[in-house]
């Protein structure tokens, strides 16, 4: 059978550095997590949740385990390291293991427990955690054992499953792109990754067994080369490798978008420039009704516009919207339990970069209701709605804020 070294050669450093890029975009953004005045997007997302101090606790564990992990990881690769230096590759796999087991995959299996998709992102999420530790013990004993051949397979089913935070992040990003349903993509951008990072080791490894079968008789330390049964699994490489690059590429336009487009609330409607959408769905607003339009603009709209044009693109949270608009739930004022009078409001989101042209409101795939709330034109209080419970509006832009008494917005 036809060896493909020479082809994965050539592919090797694009995909270890296409992985170490990805990574390095993963740690730059969870920056923000250790912002302790200033909730991320991502954290905020996830409000209201039954231990948040726990929950930011793993969150923090899991960010910095993280960057550790894959970069320990793609190191351990070196045939150099290996060759010229055994030692310092086993004190550097000794650290990966012990920040693996320790650290990455506990808080990952916490997280996993509030991840978005319901039951099946708990799922994915665990299932590629449980291959990474399985991977990892095994690989361990392998290397005590001096099994060289499997100690190499068990360490590229640990590096394939963390090789997933980049290939995953990159899938979102282009699922987005193409306006494909927030849950189903992040579902899929999940799923996907584990499954096919898995198959590809354990299509390809096991005819590299009797190779370095022969090293480890030789009692040499073996070769992190791979010789490959397949030609179609170096094309897999090579497509991986396109992805993540493209990706990488592609994920810093939205926000510079968001930042060079007329401001998102120009697409608002507001008083002066009323959106062609609203004026169709209510009738003219009376002052009052703008006052309160104003309020929504001024404390939800610009503040989601500056968090969206700072948030990372290459992360598992929402990605930033092409544009963001307003819209005034009722023509007059309700009244709550308390005698407050407040009117509802609803945002909405377009996205699909690849269906719409930047900063054309009209032509947008208008994602609705993406969040809601109330303004109380009297007190100028405004309130967004997380789950089950209302929120002072501060909030959106990364505030920390209690919930809000439960009669507010309600009537
Ligand atoms: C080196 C590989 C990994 C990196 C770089 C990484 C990085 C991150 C980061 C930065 C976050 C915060 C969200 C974001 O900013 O994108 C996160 C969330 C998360 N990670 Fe990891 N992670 C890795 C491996 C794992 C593993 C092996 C597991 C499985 C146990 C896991 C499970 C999770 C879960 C469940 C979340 C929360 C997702 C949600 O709430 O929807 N991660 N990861």
């Amino acid at each position: 059978m036809r060896s493909l070294q020479p082809k994965l050669t050539k592919w090797r450093v694009p995909v270890i550095a296409a992985l170490a890029l990805g990574s390095a975009a993963i740690t730059a953004g969870s920056v923000a997590y250790f912002d302790f005045d200033h909730q991320a997007p991502f954290v905020v997302e996830k409000l209201p949740l039954p231990h948040e101090q726990l929950w930011l606790l793993m969150l923090r564990t899991h960010v910095v385990a993280a960057a550790l992990a894959l970069p320990f990881c793609l190191a351990l690769l070196s045939r150099t390291l290996l060759r010229r230096a055994p030692r310092a590759h086993r004190w550097l796999g000794r650290a990966a293991g012990i920040i693996i087991l320790a650290a990455l995959c506990p808080s990952g299996f916490y997280l996993a427990l509030f991840a978005k998709g319901g039951r099946l992102g708990t799922v994915g999420f665990v299932l590629s955690g449980a291959i990474v530790v399985v991977a990892t013990v095994r690989g361990v004993r392998s290397a005590c054992a001096a099994d060289f051949a499997a100690h190499r397979r068990w360490m590229l089913h640990v590096l394939a499953q963390l090789s997933v935070a980049v290939t995953s992040r990159a899938l979102l990003f282009a699922f987005d792109a193409a306006d494909m349903n927030a849950d189903v993509a992040y579902l899929l951008s999940l799923w996907l990754p584990v499954l096919a990072s898995a198959a590809v080791v354990e299509a390809v490894v096991p005819q590299a067994r009797h190779v370095t079968r022969a090293v480890q008789i030789n009692r040499e330390l073996p070769s992190l080369e791979l010789h490959l049964p397949h030609t179609s699994q170096g094309s897999m490489i090579h497509r991986l490798a396109i992805l993540i690059v493209a990706a990488l590429g592609l994920s810093w336009e939205p926000a510079h978008a968001l930042r060079g487009e007329p401001s998102v609330s120009s697409s608002l409607p507001s008083a002066s420039t009323p959106d062609p959408a609203l004026r169709r769905e209510l009738p003219a607003p009376a002052p009052d009704d703008l006052h309160a339009a104003a309020l929504v603009q001024e404390k939800v709209v610009w503040p989601l516009e500056a968090e969206y044009a700072a948030t990372s693109q290459f992360g598992r949270g929402r990605l930033p919207p092409r544009n963001v608009r307003a819209r005034m739930l009722a023509a007059a004022a309700r009244g709550d339990a308390a005698g407050g009078a407040f009117v509802p409001f609803a945002i909405d989101e377009c996205r699909g970069a690849l269906k719409t042209r930047k900063g054309d409101g009209d032509a947008c795939e208008w994602h609705r209701d993406t969040l809601t709330g109330c303004v109380y034109p009297k007190s100028g209080a405004v309130f967004v709605r997380r789950g089950e419970e209302t929120f002072p509006a501060a909030l959106v832009h990364g505030v920390k804020v209690k919930a809000a008494p439960a009669y507010l917005c309600r009537g």
